[in-house]
């Protein structure tokens, strides 16, 4: 009967279309069916005072256990999020944030002194976030630490997004507002691509770094601009090829290697490359800076390429005599080993005439470094160079001049 041969063969099409699709080898080879997991389904609301916690956590586990690509949409709105952390070892191959409201912190910045974390990542892979708006709403807690001397009775406060022991991760168009402290911390991860972030903050907030690296390896910086109180961009130790290239800063401390040395083991850091950089108005710009203590570590290799300084404090800064408040100072010699970094193309305004400082380590002088096409102007007055204990050559114009 044609009707029951038509039904066949359907039926016959339908079972080889259910093999071919549910064939693990063929959906990888072609694509990944992708599951999608709304927030609002998981009891979040977008209206800025409830607690949107626990349907973050769930919209996470559902995605986290699922075999297919998960994204996670978080739609419009403002969420009002406590501490959570977003933790592996997850089933989904692949798992997206898609953010295009804003989470927020309690308006009370004692709700999260208990953590050192906001929002977390810990032993994730193949974890992106994409767009949104993360505000910590930092400034009542900057403001105590600001009147106590020393910020004595006020909590350390929480970083706002941080990946520990993570792979393969992407954080792409993201806004960081008012962290209580560091923005971004990536710290023990490989393989991270951080493009298209916005950070702001008071010029005048303490300890809110913008983007923090450390123990990791293989991390990209590219498109970003920081507005901060504390460094734009802080690299610690145990950094491993890391690539900063077009990002802007100002205000803050400038693109910091370091603080290191505050530890006496320490692992070093290794292959930093800093490209088509701006500074506007930061109190550094290039800035090495270690600990007088005698410690293990190193940083060896870094490039420096293509940055332009507006008047910037302290544009080019190797200082191993590290010690912001002049407090407690360790006043010993630095034991980091500093290596090969180029400065490359590096122009622009000085706030103050000492446009180029090196202050090496007497007991280990700063080797191979080198200044090229270098050409820093101080307003009103001529720039100057200052060397100590640092080997190296200039190559073509370098201005100031006369300390290599
Ligand atoms: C997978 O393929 C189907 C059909 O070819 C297509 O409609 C779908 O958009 C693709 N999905 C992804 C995630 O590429
Ligand atoms: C240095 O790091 C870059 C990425 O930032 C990488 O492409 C390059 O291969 C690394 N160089 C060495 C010698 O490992
Ligand atoms: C350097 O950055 C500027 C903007 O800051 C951009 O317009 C320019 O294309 C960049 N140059 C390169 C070579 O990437």
């Amino acid at each position: 009967m044609a009707i029951s041969k038509t039904t066949y063969d359907l039926s016959i099409f339908l079972l080889l279309l259910l093999t071919i699709s549910s064939s693990p080898f063929l959906i990888s080879a072609t694509n990944s069916s992708t599951t999608t997991y709304n927030v609002l389904s998981f009891g979040a609301k977008p209206d800025g005072l409830t607690d949107s916690t626990e349907g973050f956590l769930s919209a996470w586990a559902a995605a986290c256990a699922s075999e297919s690509v998960a994204v996670i949409c978080v739609p419009r709105g403002r969420f009002l999020l406590r501490s959570l952390a977003f933790k592996g070892e997850c089933r989904s191959p692949k798992i997206g944030f898609k953010i295009d409201g804003t989470l927020v912190a309690p308006a009370d910045y004692r709700v999260l002194r208990e953590n050192d974390k906001w929002i977390s990542f810990e032993g994730v892979s193949h974890v992106s976030v994409v767009g949104g708006r993360l505000d910590a709403r930092g400034a009542a807690l900057w403001a105590c630490k600001l009147a106590a001397a020393g910020g004595a009775n006020c909590p350390g406060g929480a970083t706002t997004l941080s990946f520990t022991n993570s792979k393969d991760i992407k954080i792409i168009g993201l806004m960081s507002l008012n962290s209580q402290m560091f923005h971004i911390v990536i710290n023990a991860c490989s393989n991270v691509q951080i493009q298209g972030v916005k950070v702001i903050a008071d010029g005048n907030s303490p300890n809110t770094d913008g983007i923090h690296v450390q123990l990791s390896t293989n991390v990209v910086i590219k498109g970003s601009t920081v507005k901060t109180g504390d460094d734009c961009i802080s690299v610690g130790p145990g950094t491993k090829n890391l690539w900063i290239e077009h990002v802007a800063c100002g205000p803050g401390h400038g693109i910091s290697i370091g603080s290191l040395g505050g530890e006496l083991v320490e692992a070093g850091v290794q292959n930093v490359t800093v490209k088509n950089a701006s500074f506007t108005g930061t109190q550094n710009g290039l800035r090495i800076k270690a600990w007088a203590k005698p410690s293990s570590g190193f940083v060896k290799g870094v490039q420096f390429e293509d940055v332009t300084m507006r008047n910037v404090q302290n544009p080019i800064i190797i200082d191993q005599n590290y010690c912001p408040h002049n407090i407690d100072c360790p006043s010993q010699v630095s034991g980091i080993k500093i290596s090969d970094v180029v400065y490359q193309g590096i122009r622009g305004t000085s706030a103050t005439p000492v446009a180029i400082k090196f202050d090496c380590s007497a007991a280990n002088p700063c080797t191979g470094i080198k200044l090229q096409d270098v050409n820093l102007n101080c307003l009103n007055q001529a720039a100057e160079s200052s060397c100590t204990n640092v080997n190296g050559k200039a190559f073509g114009i370098v201005q100031p001049n006369g300390c290599l």
